[in-house]
């Protein structure tokens, strides 16, 4: 099987590629390096371009005319650039995602694996959300991969394309061969945030302390990204078989199962990094919610999945993929 990744330089589909190529599946990788990094594709076929170019698809599919699925990462994911830029977040993850589409389709690629957000639910009370939950967006980021997933729907309704779509709670970690990870320089969630502390010796800010949870923080569902990359894998496999049980487009959570409060990762932080963290209590930001974390039933039930990876392992991976990336960073400037 051969496959077209897109955002396939990037942290989760530099990661999917990995897993797919470890179990015999070719990748091709089409990304514009708007945030992902070269390097993480250097084992691939690589076309350096946008999703929304139709000339650059229908090249590549010239070139790959054995591509049997898309799995589309590529998307602009920073919640906060997206409340200051929105046009920018419904361009690239809307507009240029639904071209692609067509794109994908006129070439006659009838598999569409989209990587999805459990942004797209409407806030969490803390508690477990499955994906009959109310859908409920809080940002123009999480509106574009809800409006995309409705787009998708009519598409599949309408036409030979099958789509599923995998919406990921909080992903962590590297793979585990340290072949690629993260890349951003800027953390804008609590992990990132907790490295940032480790580094520069200033208190990590637990933000909302009142919140209706065990121990007042808020709650998020911290899943290994080499777990996500394994959900997709089985997707891609399964995926004729999930596909005929349904007309419309298939919608799966993946997440640990089973949600960590801001303090309590905290605590696995210190204790994998062996490193007592200061922390200073704040009020809630604007717009922050209790949280929520995943039920897979329905990932066991459709993909055979569960996670195998745990938060500990997860840091610790993050932190072994951040020193290994400075000191190659450092090494060539
Ligand atoms: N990281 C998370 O916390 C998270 C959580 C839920 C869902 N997701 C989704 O997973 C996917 C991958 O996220 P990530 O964390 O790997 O982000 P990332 O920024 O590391 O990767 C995205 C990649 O897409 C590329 N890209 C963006 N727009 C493009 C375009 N128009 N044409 C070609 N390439 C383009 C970027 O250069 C980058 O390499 C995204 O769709 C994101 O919305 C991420």
């Amino acid at each position: 099987m051969k496959v077209l990744i897109t955002g396939g330089a990037g942290f989760i589909g530099s990661t999917v590629a990995s897993k797919c190529a470890d179990a015999g599946i070719e990748v091709v990788v089409l990304d514009n390096l708007v945030a992902g990094r070269q390097e993480f594709a250097a084992r691939f076929p690589f076309y350096r371009g946008d999703i929304a170019d139709e000339a650059l698809i229908d090249r590549i599919f010239a070139d790959h005319p054995d591509i049997e699925a898309t799995v589309h990462c590529a998307a602009l994911i920073v919640v906060e650039e997206s409340v200051t830029n929105p046009c920018r977040y419904y361009d690239n993850n809307v507009s240029k995602s639904l071209t692609l589409v067509s794109s994908v389709l006129r070439n006659g690629c009838q598999r569409f694996l989209f990587s999805s957000s459990a942004a797209v639910y409407a806030p969490g009370d803390g508690g477990r959300v499955d994906e009959h939950s109310p859908i409920g967006p809080q940002s123009p980021y999480a509106h574009s991969k809800a409006q995309f997933e409705t787009m998708l729907d009519d598409v599949v309704a309408a036409t030979d394309l099958s789509a599923i779509s995998l919406r990921y709670f909080n992903p962590v970690g590297a793979d585990p061969e340290l072949r690629s990870g993260t890349s951003s320089a800027r953390p804008t969630h609590a992990l990132g945030k907790l490295f940032e502390s480790y580094s520069t010796g200033t208190p990590f800010k637990v933000t909302g302390t009142d919140w209706p949870t065990r121990d007042g923080s808020g709650v998020r569902d911290y899943v290994h990204v080499w777990d996500l990359a394994d959900a997709h894998l089985r997707a891609l496999s399964r995926f004729d078989e999930i596909a005929a049980a349904s007309t419309s487009l298939t919608v799966i959570n993946l997440g640990s199962g089973h949600g960590t409060t801001v303090w309590e990762l905290v605590r696995a932080f210190e204790k994998v990094l062996r490193h007592d963290i200061d922390t200073v209590s704040s009020g809630r930001r604007t717009g922050d919610t209790a949280g929520a974390y995943a039920s897979n039933e329905r990932a066991a039930r459709l993909l055979d999945w569960a996670p195998s990876l745990t938060l500990e392992q997860g840091i610790d991976d993050t932190a072994r993929w951040l020193v290994m990336r400075a000191s190659r960073l450092r090494g060539t400037q």
